[in-house]
């Protein structure tokens, strides 16, 4: 189990328990054992029990039970357009090479893997928007935590959720109610949320409708798991995605380049990580894609941020107007 001194846990059944996780739903350790001991508290206290035996016996038996306090383990922090660099080269480099290599009538099929509160998902389907994708695109989002999906589906937002710099793209699509903004529904419709714990093989899949993809989003998610279940799943993120596709992780995300056949692209803020479609020559690039100014990064491991009002700035220029970036070489 962890390297944590045993002595920073105030009962052996949290290590019993930190070990069931780390086996089943391939966590790592918890770097907050505070933190971690209040989440399996809570969740325990959700479950109606005190005694960790026998927890630990209904967490073995019920995988719903397991869900629970995964949700107390993991951070569900996301905002809309989070790094906005990312969707820039969506913007920029996915959606014109499947316009090159699938023509262009396809229907983008993208993927919010780790999704907590859907600003990831939707976020994507206001881009696919901007673009012109609007009645030809596929925006699929998961989560394990039900909490997170349930919130998402209501899509009811507060400042927090719109502290980053382009957070002004969605201002045309939420109309405030009382101290909260709820997404209009020709955004919320253009997104499928659905549950998916990615340390379990059981994907992709089309019942899961996780195949195929053309961009995925798996973001701040690696950063929980412990090395047997990233491997794993990068695999299967290789395996989800189509030939020509792309995979976008976070800029803390470990390296998934040595675990799968894929492509890696260099940029000035982060790798990228790409399925080369049959024919198209396999290369480690680098493409100066800008990095935008981000907002001060807040680190949430042991306590709350302090909450931020909606950027007062007006939203930045629409996208179609900015100056074109240098072709790929
Ligand atoms: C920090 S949030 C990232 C949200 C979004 N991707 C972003 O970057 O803004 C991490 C999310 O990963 C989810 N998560 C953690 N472990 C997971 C697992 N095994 N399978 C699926 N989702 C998981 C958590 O529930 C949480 O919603």
């Amino acid at each position: 189990m962890s390297g944590d001194s045993p002595q920073a846990w105030r009962h052996p059944g949290y290590l019993a328990v930190i070990d069931l996780v780390a086996a089943r739903a391939g966590l790592l350790p918890p770097s907050c054992p505070a933190a971690a001991m209040e989440g399996i508290d809570r969740a325990m206290a959700r479950a109606g029990q005190s005694d960790f035996p026998t927890y630990l016996a209904q967490l073995e038996a019920d995988p719903a039970l397991l869900d629970d306090l995964l949700v107390e383990l993991t951070i569900g922090e996301t905002y809309f357009f989070r790094n906005p660099e990312h969707f820039q080269f969506v913007r920029h480099q996915v959606l014109p090479d499947l316009r090159r290599l699938r023509g262009p009538t396809h229907r983008v099929r993208a993927w919010s893997a780790g999704c907590a509160s859907g600003e990831e998902p939707y976020s994507l389907a206001v881009l696919l928007m901007e673009e012109g994708y609007g009645q030809r695109m596929e925006v699929r989002a998961t989560d394990v935590s039900r909490a997170a999906l349930s919130r998402a589906q209501v899509a009811r937002y507060g400042d927090w959720s719109l502290r980053g710099p382009e957070a002004g793209r969605m201002r045309p699509f939420l109309h405030l109610e009382g101290k909260r903004y709820t997404l209009d529904a020709q955004v919320r419709e253009r997104v499928h949320f659905g549950y998916l714990n990615l340390a379990d093989d059981t994907w992709p899949s089309p019942a899961h409708g996780i195949w195929g993809m053309d961009v995925i989003f798996c973001r701040n998610v690696l950063i929980y798991f412990n090395r047997a279940t990233i491997e794993a799943v990068a695999r299967r993120l290789h395996a989800s995605l189509a030939d020509g596709g792309f995979l976008i992780a976070g800029p803390s995300d470990p390296s998934l380049g040595a675990y799968a056949p894929f492509e890696t692209i260099l940029t000035d803020w982060g790798i990228v990580y790409h399925r080369p479609a049959p024919g198209e020559a396999h290369r480690t690039t680098f493409h100066s894609f800008p990095s935008v100014p981000r907002p001060r990064r807040v680190h949430r491991r042991c306590r709350l941020p302090r909450r931020r009002p909606w950027p007062s700035r007006p939203p930045p220029p629409s996208p179609r107007r900015r100056r074109p970036l240098p072709p790929r070489s």
